[in-house]
């Protein structure tokens, strides 16, 4: 017995707790210890319900399969694959040794080892909603769980609800953000598990929805962005949806692109059909929410409709004029050639024009119309058609034709003239639209077109008929009848024949000097029907016939002078009028006895005078001046005289000039008789003189022409001087002003010590020249000139005096009449002969 008390039956592992994971293959060992282990018979397994185990397998139990295997020395191993938590229990084995019954029994605990379930590490509660932080942990036994946020404990309040399977945060708010720390405790085996959590908490994405329905503007062609945003947290991502087609624009066409971060949608190139609703989609794990905005394309206006139009004077015409555009442009006229746009309505100026607009949203057009009710010919041109809207404006013209019946308003021939068989163009220029077409008559016989006399250029708007008179047939009245669908009117174009003009109907003696004489000539009553061209005039001495007589041929209009004629002779003059024609017959005889040689007609000099009777010479120290070359009465001129003398205005009578010194008097002689101007030099600044100039011939000197000249300031001078003269002119000057003291030091005491020197000369002739030699300096003149004692200075120019060209075409030498006149006393002797 103490042997069979020895023996007992053992199970590996042995501890009586077996603490085991799920789900792994797990064996049970059991053998006879304390004798020889052959020794025991029915040997088995019990199962916790006392089932005995059968050998071999598929024993299906507690959701396992059990199973048992004999290993060598006869341990019975019981197999439990799998080892489910329902597996745990006491197993039995049990058997035979001898007659005796040994059991043994282990108690298998199962233990399901800790697993997060459903504990997510990044949870978002919603903003002001209740969120349950999932932490769901399987172990068993179960766990004890506790919270930490941000490391701090969390113990259940009204905000935070420590649930089973979660912390359950009330109302989640911003400030819920946070690691989240879930931590498991298992008791029984001492073991405590954590896991982080990052809460964050989310915003639901919302538009701003104060600022109501948007509207975005954007102009077709053009590239836009528009931009939609949301608040939410995290920031939304967003997506563009065409309400009418509930198409994703950032998925729909390559003319659409989309950011999703910043929700802009950007559009190239905006197409009319792109107008319309757009949705913008702001979406994050928090949820959604979307805004509408109306994407208006503006559409820059087309005028796609405007005619041109005629119509005639007295109608009405109307001007239309379409377009599109989005908005629909408002439209307005303008006549091309004036700046002022036209109102709608009635035009304030013109209540004749009227404005009107209207608008077809249907067929999305508008319609301007300018209606111009009486037209007149003034209407007629370009009118533009502006279309304006807030993209932009479009102008196109159109033209308004109005036709009118011919009129003549604007043909300026009356009457044409012709003689000796000469072609002349009547010509009729026809207004009219459309075209008039012209045809002619003679004395109301249609002109046969086959007569070789008659030739027609054009037919109208302008025509000319050239006509060959071959005899007086063809002189009359020539009628051109313009004809259009309007109308027809005719202007009546009279053909004269032409002639020599009549006898000239008088001619009267005006001036006359010893070798010139000057007429005037009182033309035909009778011109031959073309102008007066020219006078001639014949003339002769009186003892020859007319057959030698001399003539001469005067253009209209210019001095009828005859010149070269022989002193103290008597002359026979006659005259005639020419014109295209020819000239005319001779009449209007003249006897004339010439007068006697003299000296020369007083020159006339040419100034421009002041209101105060003088000429302001642009320059402080000389004058230039020109005068007209007078007759010469017979004997060649051969110089003139200049004289010169310092004036100042008389105290007595204001236009008398009294004369300061005589001492300062220029006296000049300008020796030629072809150069009428002369430069006088040496002036003093801003002072008055008074210039005499003589005429003379052998016979002797012209009276004097007389004219006041005063020069300029001086200040007027030295502002034309630049700097560095003016300062060279004063060092000059101051040199000669030292150089002058030392020569009068020297001559001085040359004169005392050494009776020498100018001082002496001067004082020891003691009798100084009076004032005769200035007087006389007069006709020496050009020898004090070539001593440079005097600044007179003879200016020969190569040109012949301006004067008048054309005057001078007629005369070989100016004469001044009214001068020859008075001094040579013809006055009164001027009665025609
Ligand atoms: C209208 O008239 C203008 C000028 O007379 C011309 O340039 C234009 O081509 C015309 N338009 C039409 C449609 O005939
Ligand atoms: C007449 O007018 C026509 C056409 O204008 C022209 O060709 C012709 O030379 C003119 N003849 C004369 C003599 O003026
Ligand atoms: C009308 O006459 C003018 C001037 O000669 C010319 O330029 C124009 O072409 C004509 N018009 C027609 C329609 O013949
Ligand atoms: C003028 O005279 C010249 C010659 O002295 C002569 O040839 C010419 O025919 C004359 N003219 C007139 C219109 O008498």
């Amino acid at each position: 017995m103490s042997l069979s008390s020895a023996a007992k039956l053992k199970i590996t592992p042995e501890t009586a707790m077996s603490i085991q994971a799920v789900e792994k293959d797990f064996f049970l060992i059991c053998e006879l210890v304390g004798a020889d282990p052959s020794s025991i018979t029915e040997l088995h397994w019990l199962t916790p319900e006392n089932e005995r185990v059968p050998d071999g397998e598929g024993f299906f139990r507690m959701g396992m399969k059990l199973s048992t295997q004999w290993w060598p020395e006869k341990k019975l191993v019981l197999m439990l694959p799998d080892l489910k938590e329902t597996g745990a229990g006491n197993y039995t084995c049990t058997g035979l040794y001898g007659t005796e019954r040994l059991s043994t029994s282990v108690t298998l605990k199962t233990f399901v080892p800790l697993s997060w379930q459903d504990a997510p590490v990044e949870q978002s509660p919603t903003l002001n909603k209740d969120f349950k932080v999932k932490c769901k942990v399987v172990a068993n036994p179960a766990p004890f769980i506790d919270w930490l946020k941000n490391d701090e404990k969390i113990e259940t309040d009204d905000h935070y609800v420590i649930e089973a399977d979660g912390l359950l945060i009330k109302n989640a708010q911003l400030e819920d953000d946070g690691t989240y720390t879930c931590r498991a405790y298992i008791a029984d085996i001492g073991t405590m598990s954590k896991r982080n959590i990052k809460v964050e908490v989310h915003v639901t994405p919302s538009f701003n929805k104060t600022e109501g329905l948007r509207s975005s503007e954007v102009v077709e062609g053009e590239t836009v962005d528009v931009t939609c945003h949301a608040n939410g947290k995290p920031p939304p991502s967003y997506t563009w949806i065409k309400s009418s087609k509930n198409a994703n624009l950032g998925i729909v066409g390559d003319r659409f692109s989309v950011n999703d971060q910043t929700g802009t949608l950007t559009i190239t190139n905006v197409k009319r059909e792109d107008n319309g609703e757009l949705k913008c989609e702001a979406r994050n794990a928090a949820g959604f929410d979307t805004q509408a905005v109306n994407l208006i394309v503006i559409v820059k206006p087309n005028i796609f409709d405007l005619k041109n139009i005629s119509s005639s004077t007295g109608e009405t015409a109307t001007l239309i004029c379409r377009a599109s555009g989005n908005p629909l442009p408002s439209l307005t006229f303008r006549k091309l050639s004036s700046s002022k746009t036209m109102i709608s309505g009635a035009q304030p100026h013109d209540n004749r024009i009227v404005v009107e607009q209207r608008v077809d949203e249907q067929k999305k057009e508008a319609e301007g119309s300018l209606i111009i009710s009486n037209v007149q010919r003034s209407d007629d041109g370009l009118y533009a058609c502006i279309a304006k809207n807030k993209g932009g404006e479009m102008i196109k013209n159109g033209h308004l034709t109005v036709e009118f019946a011919p009129t003549f308003a604007n043909t300026p021939m009356k009457e044409a003239w012709s003689w000796d068989k000469r072609p002349v163009n009547i010509t009729c220029l026809a207004e009219s639209i459309p075209n008039a077409t012209i045809t002619w008559r003679l004395n109301e016989r249609i002109i046969d077109s086959t007569n070789p006399y008659f030739r027609i250029f054009g037919i109208g708007p302008q025509s000319s008929l050239l006509v060959t008179p071959s005899n007086q047939e063809y002189y009359g009245n020539y009628k051109c009848e313009a004809k259009n669908i309007h109308g027809s009117v005719d202007h009546t174009i009279r053909l004269h024949e032409a002639r020599v003009p009549g006898r000239i109907l008088q001619s009267k003696f005006e001036v006359a000097t010893a070798t010139t004489i000057t007429f005037k000539i009182y033309g035909p009553s009778e011109s031959g029907g073309r102008p007066i061209k020219a006078y001639v005039a014949q003339y002769k001495q009186e003892r020859q016939s007319w057959s030698e007589a001399k003539n001469r041929t005067w253009s209209i209009d210019s001095p009828y002078t005859l010149e070269g004629l022989e002193p103290q002779t008597t002359y026979n003059f006659r005259f005639a009028a020419a014109n295209e024609v020819g000239i005319g017959e001779y009449g209007g005889e003249i006897k004339h006895n010439m007068p006697k040689r003299s000296f020369p007609e007083e020159p006339t000099i040419l100034t421009s005078n002041s209101p105060e009777g003088y000429t302001v010479s642009p320059y402080v120290d000389r004058f230039d001046f020109q005068w007209k070359i007078p007759a010469d009465n017979g004997e060649p001129i051969d110089y003139y005289t200049v004289k010169c003398c310092p004036v100042q205005k008389s105290e007595v009578n204001k236009n008398e000039w009294t004369p300061t010194s005589d001492d300062e008097c220029i006296s000049l002689e300008h020796r030629t008789n072809e150069i009428s101007t002369f430069e006088l030099m040496g002036l003093r600044p801003d002072a008055y003189y008074k210039i005499e100039l003589r005429a003379h011939n052998v016979i002797g000197f012209s009276t004097p022409a007389q004219a006041i000249v005063k020069t300029a300031r001086g200040s007027d001078v030295t502002r034309t001087h630049d700097g560095s003269t003016l300062s060279s002119a004063i060092f000059i000057a101051i040199v000669i002003g030292v150089l002058l003291v030392i020569f009068v030091i020297v001559d001085i005491s040359c004169y005392y010590v050494n009776d020498t020197g100018l001082l002496w000369l001067l004082c020891g002739k003691n009798s100084r020249k009076p004032r005769e030699d200035d007087t006389k300096l007069g006709s020496e003149g050009k020898g004090l000139l070539n001593s440079g004692h005097r600044e007179g200075k003879i200016l020969v120019e190569s040109t012949t005096p301006m004067i008048d060209n054309s005057l001078k075409k007629e005369t070989a030498v100016q004469y001044d009449v009214k001068k020859a006149v008075s001094k040579t006393g013809f006055v009164g002797k001027d009665s025609a002969v």
